[in-house]
């Protein structure tokens, strides 16, 4: 069982505190001390953070968690989040975990993320000002009144100012490319209904005012397949990001989700390649910011199935880590037990919801097994981002 982190991970960890030793760094929050299950979190964390600096200089590791995984019997390994220096809320800095009540804001789980990443020198990465799919309803309904524009503004401002100092880097605007049922190319969201597809370039002008040192990233998922699908959203990414830069829109970071699927045949490994060099000449950078892998066929035996996830994680890491502006790699979670692809059929959730949790049967798609042992990926990933930073160094 994984109860330390893997020889890869410790290197990485060196060489990330090597890289940033002589960084120094702050949270002023701005709102003084805050009160969390009767505790003041956030200035004990202060000071040491080396947050704006990381973000430029090195070569990220990151990892999405909730809270729940980072609180005391969590079971979650001790040391086992030690490698990662960049921490993504995977569900709480969403709009409709913060607001689901109009004017009611609940800061407390992403303020708890924050001041873990803080007390281990790691980069927070907002997700995300806006994504349809965590947009409550009651902003849906109030986007296309009179107005509108005021509720995004508002929620801009009470996240970036509240995390000024403590969050670097934001998704500005998540999955917001449809080449099947989009209006060119652009998701039918609530958002695109009420300010036609402007609202992206809107959004980051937005952000850029309120913050103006943060990292603004789009967010996309679609990208890696050799299918006219996954090709056609690549190619309208591109156009997107084409239009921002040539408008001067302040855009900074390309998110590539990697949602990887085995059930959708080869990996584009060309043209991914070459779509990360268009990208690059549009100068911005680039981040592998959801790596997964969803199986197909889960019959075989673990460890061929590990050998095919750890494959099909690596044949996408070759492909996209020549491109010296791909800056960091996330993985969507640590462990297959808290893997939100658990979701995707009734039998791999309830192998991850049933206790102890049934390993082989579910979805075996991240770094960690069920029981937080490392499998192959974990050794993919580390050693991805290993070579990646010794290659930089
Ligand atoms: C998922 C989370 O993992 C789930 O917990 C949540 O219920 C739904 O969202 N693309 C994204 C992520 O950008 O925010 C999504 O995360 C996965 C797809």
């Amino acid at each position: 069982m994984g109860g330390e982190p893997t020889m890869m991970a410790q290197l990485n960890r060196r060489r990330f505190l090597i890289g940033s030793a002589a960084v120094v760094g702050g949270v002023a929050t701005g709102y003084g001390t805050r009160v969390l299950g009767g505790q003041s979190i956030l200035p004990e964390a202060k000071a040491q953070y080396p947050v704006h600096r990381a973000a430029h200089q090195s070569f990220l590791s990151g990892v999405a968690i909730r809270p729940d995984q980072i609180e005391t019997g969590s079971g979650l390994p001790s040391g086992l989040l030690d490698p990662y220096d960049l921490i993504v809320p995977e569900y709480h800095g969403q709009w409709s975990a913060i607001e689901y009540e109009p004017g009611k804001r609940w800061f407390d789980n992403f303020d708890r993320i924050v001041a873990y990443a803080q007390s281990r020198d790691a980069m927070v990465r907002g997700h995300a000002l806006i994504w349809e799919n965590m947009t409550p309803n009651w902003v849906r309904t109030g986007l296309s009144e009179t107005g509108g524009w005021s509720l995004v503004h508002n929620h801009f401002d009470a996240m970036l100012s509240r995390y000024r100092d403590s969050v670097p880097e934001w998704v500005v605007v998540n999955e917001c490319v449809d080449t099947e049922d989009g209006v060119d190319d652009m998701r039918q969201t609530s958002f695109q209904r009420a300010f036609g597809n402007g609202y992206v370039e809107r959004a980051f002008r937005t952000a850029r005012e309120m913050a103006p040192n943060a990292r603004l990233m789009v967010n996309e998922y679609g990208l890696e397949y050799d299918n006219p699908v996954d090709e056609a959203r690549r190619d309208a990414l591109l156009r997107l990001v084409e239009r921002l830069k040539a408008a001067n829109v302040p855009l900074d970071v390309v998110g590539l989700q990697a949602h990887l699927d085995l059930s959708k045949g080869r990996l584009a490994t060309k043209a991914i390649a070459a779509f990360c060099r268009e990208l690059a000449a549009m100068d911005v950078d680039i981040a592998v910011t959801e790596l997964d892998v969803l199986e197909h066929d889960r019959s075989g035996s673990i460890d061929t199935r590990d050998r095919r996830v750890a494959d099909e994680a690596q044949a996408y890491l070759d492909a996209v880590l020549h491109q010296p502006r791909v800056r960091s790699v996330a993985t969507w979670g640590l462990s297959d037990r808290d893997s939100w692809l658990q979701e995707r059929s009734p039998s791999t959730k309830s192998a991850a919801s049933c206790s102890p949790v049934d390993c082989t049967t579910m979805n075996r798609g991240l770094p960690y097994d069920g029981e937080f042992a490392p499998k192959p990926m974990a050794s993919v990933v580390d050693g991805a981002i290993l070579s990646t930073r010794m290659r930089i160094a």
